[in-house]
């Protein structure tokens, strides 16, 4: 089953980010979809801030990965755009992650091919000019509280 919301502004993209952790297990590999500048980036910074991470939270472009610890989560947030080799994840202990009970976001995942399994949860990100529609498939939103929060926001489809 696939949702899909609409993002009206960056705010709205935080504050879905957001009213997803709730849904999310402890441990999953979310892949985020989407060109740049769709909001991917965006979207995880809302879900960490709402997770209580505190601080700067910065793109893992030049990083490759950053980790965050919360009281009752582990997050990695990965983005893959600057890898040259799908191989320099095994460098940088790909396996070591994924074995964690954790929440693993993974930004341009098509340049971890062949070395990442496949994914709990895709989330998309797609231009409508300023807007953005988000894509989710592999939660099941039914019955849901938070959503209806987000439809009082105006960011539901
Ligand atoms: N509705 C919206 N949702 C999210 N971001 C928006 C929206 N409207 C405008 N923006 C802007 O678009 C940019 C999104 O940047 P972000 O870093 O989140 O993208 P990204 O998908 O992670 O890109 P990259 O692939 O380069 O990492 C930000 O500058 C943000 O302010
Ligand atoms: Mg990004």
């Amino acid at each position: 089953m696939i949702n899909q919301f609409r993002l009206k502004d960056t705010d709205a993209t935080e504050q879905f980010g957001a009213a997803l952790l709730p849904y999310l297990p402890k441990k999953a590999v979310i892949f985020l979809h989407g060109d740049l500048g769709a909001g991917k980036t965006t979207l995880v910074r809302g879900l960490l801030r709402h997770a209580g991470v505190i601080g700067t939270i910065k793109s893992p472009t030049y990083a490759v990965i950053e980790e965050y610890s919360t009281d009752n989560r582990k997050i990695f947030h990965f983005d893959l755009y600057r890898l040259a080799d799908p191989q320099e994840l095994e460098w940088l202990g790909i396996d070591d992650y994924l074995a964690q009970s954790a929440l693993c976001f993974i930004e341009w995942p098509s340049k971890g091919e062949g070395v990442l399994p496949q994914a709990d949860i895709h989330i998309t990100l797609n231009y409508q000019n300023d807007e953005r529609i988000v894509q989710i498939s592999g939660i099941d939103f039914s019955n849901n509280f938070s959503i209806g929060t987000c439809k009082n926001n105006n960011i539901l489809v």
